[in-house]
């Protein structure tokens, strides 16, 4: 299913597909789909991530150093989370600074809350509100791009993902129509942004409640202290991607994926009428007690080079899928790892972070899994 295997096609709940634009990569199928993907990938070549680091720096150090005058005695880490990868996904997608707080961030809020909810668009329902939201988006989005379109001069067109798309060309030299821009940014957005939010805050959270983890993640962030952030240096912080690994275990962001079955077929004995939907399970697959045993347990060896060795390259890419895989595989996951290990680097060099008493930890898990009371923690910086 998750090959590239033409008896399933990828399917959304309706309020999903209802609200994200027809023309968006999550919804085109075949050959659109492969054409597109490949044309959308060059936002995520090396060369580019490469060049997204020190804007994420940037706005990873503005948060961290807002959050250590803050935070003192209660920081309420989550929404917080939210509002960082939503202004580093609006100024590396769209090119727009402090996205959290303009009017896109707010009508790209509503709409998100409306994108898994049941589908009655009343005035006062959740998906009545993202689809008007959705429309006032399509608004200040195709301005933006007609700005940024019409204007020869923007100093880098290449610095972002909309400034890349706008000049991409597909297979048959064809760019990209405004409208379907316009439905490719914001599904970047949506997907770049919750799933990013819930990986980190569950970082956050495992770590705190981990010290001896924490102490060796430290302990491996003195080695690069002198040298800058690059693909290369985050490459060899191999500790810290064990963690991210494990992390995205226990706590995947995306629990699976829909597939409908468009041709009658049968998988591991069982007939599968066309027709029916089926779910490919990232959760339960991460929680296999003959792949990983004591599957609760929080226990970044499990990824260990040693650990890794013994394992068959099939163990590895179906045992381990928290970006899914095959054709729908995450045309992100690149940027989202960068993301991460930027911002755990910085974090973990600078400030310090204690997990408050009272709260309920418990995992919410709709739209993304997330402590229940926001992940309330005490944050400082490490040179006071
Ligand atoms: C920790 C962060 C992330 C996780 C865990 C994650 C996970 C996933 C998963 C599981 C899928 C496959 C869904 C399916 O099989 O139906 C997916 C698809 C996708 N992701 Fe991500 N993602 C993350 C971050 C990102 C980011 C940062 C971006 C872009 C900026 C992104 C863009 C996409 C896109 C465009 C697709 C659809 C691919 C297609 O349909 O061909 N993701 N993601």
């Amino acid at each position: 299913m998750l090959s590239n295997d033409r008896r399933f096609v990828v399917s959304w709940p309706p309020s999903t597909k209802a609200l994200l634009g027809n023309l968006s990569l999550a919804l085109q199928t075949g050959e659109l789909h492969q054409n597109r993907r490949k044309l959308l990938a060059q936002a995520f070549l090396p060369r580019a991530l490469s060049g997204y680091i020190g804007t994420i720096e940037q706005i990873t150090g503005q948060y961290l150093e807002r959050w250590a005058d803050q935070g003192q005695t209660e920081l309420v880490w989550y929404p917080e989370l939210r509002r960082y990868t939503l202004d580093v996904a609006c100024k590396l997608l769209a090119g727009l600074d402090n996205g959290s707080e303009t009017e896109l961030g707010h009508l790209f809020e509503t709409w998100c809350a409306g994108l898994f909810s049941i589908p009655l668009a009343l005035p006062w329902t959740k998906f009545g509100q993202a689809k008007r939201a959705g429309q006032q988006l399509d608004r200040v989005l195709t301005q933006m791009i007609r700005q940024r379109s019409a204007d020869p001069n923007y100093p880098d067109p290449g610095s972002d993902t909309l400034g890349l798309l706008i000049q991409a060309r597909d297979d048959n030299g064809q760019s990209l129509t405004p409208a379907e821009l316009n439905d490719q940014v914001l599904l970047l957005l949506f997907a770049g942004h919750e799933t990013l939010t819930s990986a980190i805050a569950s970082f956050c959270l495992l770590v705190a409640q981990h010290p001896d983890v924490l102490v060796k993640l430290r302990a491996e962030q003195t080695q690069f202290e002198s040298i800058p952030l690059s693909l290369d240096s985050l490459k060899q912080m191999t500790y810290l991607e064990q963690v991210l690994r494990e992390v995205m275990r226990l706590v995947p962001p995306v629990g699976g994926g829909f597939r409908e079955v468009v041709e009658s077929c049968e998988l591991n004995g069982y007939q599968i009428p066309q027709g029916w939907m089926v779910l490919y399970q990232i959760s339960a697959t991460h929680q296999d007690s003959d792949l990983y045993p004591q599957p609760d347990r929080f226990d970044p060896d499990r990824f260990s080079p040693e650990n890794l060795q013994q394992q068959s390259a099939d163990r590895q890419k179906y045992g381990y899928l928290p970006f899914g895989g095959g054709i729908r595989e995450c045309l992100g996951k690149e940027f989202a790892r960068l993301e991460m290990k930027i911002f755990a680097a910085h974090l973990l060099r600078g400030y310090q972070w204690e997990l408050l008493p009272d709260q309920n930890l418990d995992l919410v898990t709709v739209p993304t899994p997330h402590p229940k009371d926001d992940l309330r923690v005490r944050f400082s910086s490490l040179r006071c």
